[in-house]
């Protein structure tokens, strides 16, 4: 198989990281999660005690800051120097400082310079809000993958009450919260790219949305994918 540059943009709840990582198991492609970056910076930030309003503040830090992937027994974890902060990141507080930090034109300039940095090695299915249309422009292939609000409140509720107990209000108000932020943000908001196909997965198993993706990717590179025996 061709090694691709896909992006697979959405909002919250949407699916794309268990797609995204299905999608990157069938093809043997690396998956980045673009979304723990903006968490990592959120949790660095919340750490040093720098508020999301900031800018100074939040360009000082990521001119410290070194984050980085890095596979091992357990997945992909994300690093901040040294410190493995995979956990850490995933909490209700740092979910929605994570939202606030993103629309700092500063820390979207730090991160874009790294995410593209880590393109250079191709064959990978990179997840976030802006992949296809800031990000990676020419991307070989683009999704957009959408649910509705309610079924993405009800997956991300499921995922994480052990966790946070937080309850489905509570979720799917932050959510609306944070849709919002991402959407109406000037720089960078959540949009699909023009050339991005649209998958509603409201109605669909992550393995159908897979299925979907894999025959769209088999029409851009059909000779490879049929060598590959997919
Ligand atoms: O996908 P996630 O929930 O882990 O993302 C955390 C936040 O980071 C989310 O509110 C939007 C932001 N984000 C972004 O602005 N651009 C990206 N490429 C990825 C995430």
């Amino acid at each position: 198989m061709k090694n691709l540059l896909i992006t697979i943009d959405g909002p919250a709840g949407a699916g794309k990281t268990t797609v995204s990582r299905m999608l990157a198991d069938r093809l043997s492609y690396r998956y980045i999660d673009t979304g723990a970056l903006y968490r990592g910076v959120a949790y660095e930030a919340l750490s040093a005690g720098i508020s999301p309003d900031d800018g100074n503040g939040l360009e000082n830090l990521c001119r410290t800051l070194n984050m980085s992937f890095i596979r091992n027994d357990t997945g992909t974890r994300l690093l901040s120097g040294k410190a493995d902060i995979t956990d850490e990141i995933r909490t209700p507080e740092i979910t929605m400082l994570a939202s606030a930090v993103s629309a700092r034109p500063v820390v979207r300039k730090y991160l874009l310079n790294i995410q593209r940095d880590m393109a250079k090695e191709k064959g990978t299915v990179f997840e976030g809000r802006d992949m296809g249309t800031v990000v990676f422009p020419d991307a070989d292939m683009k999704f957009f993958l959408d649910a509705s609000c309610k079924i993405r409140a009800a997956r991300r509720h499921k995922e994480s009450e052990s966790d946070t107990g937080q309850t489905l209000e509570e979720v799917e108000k932050d959510m609306r919260q944070r849709d919002e932020r991402d959407s109406t943000r000037e720089i960078a908001p959540l949009n699909p790219a023009m050339d991005a196909i649209i998958i509603d997965s409201t109605d669909f198993s992550a393995q159908e949305v897979v299925e979907q993706m894999l025959s769209y990717i088999k029409v851009i590179s059909r000779k490879e994918y049929t060598k590959c025996g997919l």
